[in-house]
């Protein structure tokens, strides 16, 4: 066994940095396009977060500019056993305003078992438990109803809808705005990711 070698099995290359209930998220690295690539072509998926069917270089390259922005952090999501199942971030970080965005995509094999809110409830844990953020707002389609079931479980609020916002595969779509604020945080009584 290596120094870097984990006792739980999870994957030694992986420095895993911050935990949820059961999940683990490590900062997602250049080596890990071709994988947030083939989540991203899955139809559901390319249909909900409404994204072009980028190349891989083009994936590795964003990945890499990404790196290098101080106002996002990219992380992907890993089981106990370190299979990456998905990719989570808090991009738009403003620290003046305390705000950002929370974006949100599992594996098509790894949805249904809880896994996004206890990642969501970890990435919520980050923004107001290690940054001084406010305010974390995720955007996502009226229709995605995966996606504001999770998003309520983990507390967010709905507060309005863009109407006709974003044009996709020839059609215009709603847009649900939600939020969850520093104080509701705060009042959720689950354990924090610190403490698991
Ligand atoms: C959004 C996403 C991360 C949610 O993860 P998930 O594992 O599918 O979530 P779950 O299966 O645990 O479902 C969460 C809730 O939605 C409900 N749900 C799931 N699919 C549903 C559907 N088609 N209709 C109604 N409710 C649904 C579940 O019953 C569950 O409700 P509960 O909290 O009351 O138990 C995942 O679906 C995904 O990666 N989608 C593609 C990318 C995406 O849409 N990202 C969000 C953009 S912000």
């Amino acid at each position: 066994m290596s120094d870097t070698d984990h006792e739980d099995g999870t994957d030694p290359g992986r420095v895993l940095c911050w935990r949820g209930r059961e999940v683990a998220l490590a900062p997602l690295d250049v080596y890990d396009a071709e994988l947030l690539h083939g989540w991203r072509s899955d139809p559901t998926a390319a249909h909900e977060i409404g994204i072009w069917p980028r190349s891989l270089p083009a994936l590795r390259e964003r990945i890499e500019r990404d790196q290098g922005d101080n106002d996002r952090d990219d992380f992907l999501v890993l089981l106990p056993d370190g299979t990456p199942i998905g990719h989570i971030a808090l991009t738009d970080q403003d620290l003046a305003d305390g705000t950002a965005e929370a974006h949100l995509l599992l594996a098509p094999g790894f949805r249904g078992h809880g896994h996004a809110s206890d990642a969501l409830d970890a990435l919520t844990d980050l923004a107001f438990g290690e940054l001084p953020l406010h305010r974390v707002e995720a955007v996502t389609h009226t229709t995605n109803a995966a996606a504001l079931a999770t998003l309520a479980r983990s507390g967010f609020t709905r507060e309005g809808v863009r109407r006709s916002a974003c044009l996709h595969r020839g059609r215009r779509h709603d847009v649900a705005i939600l939020a969850l604020l520093r104080e509701e945080w705060e009042a959720q009584t689950r354990p924090r990711s610190w403490d698991l």
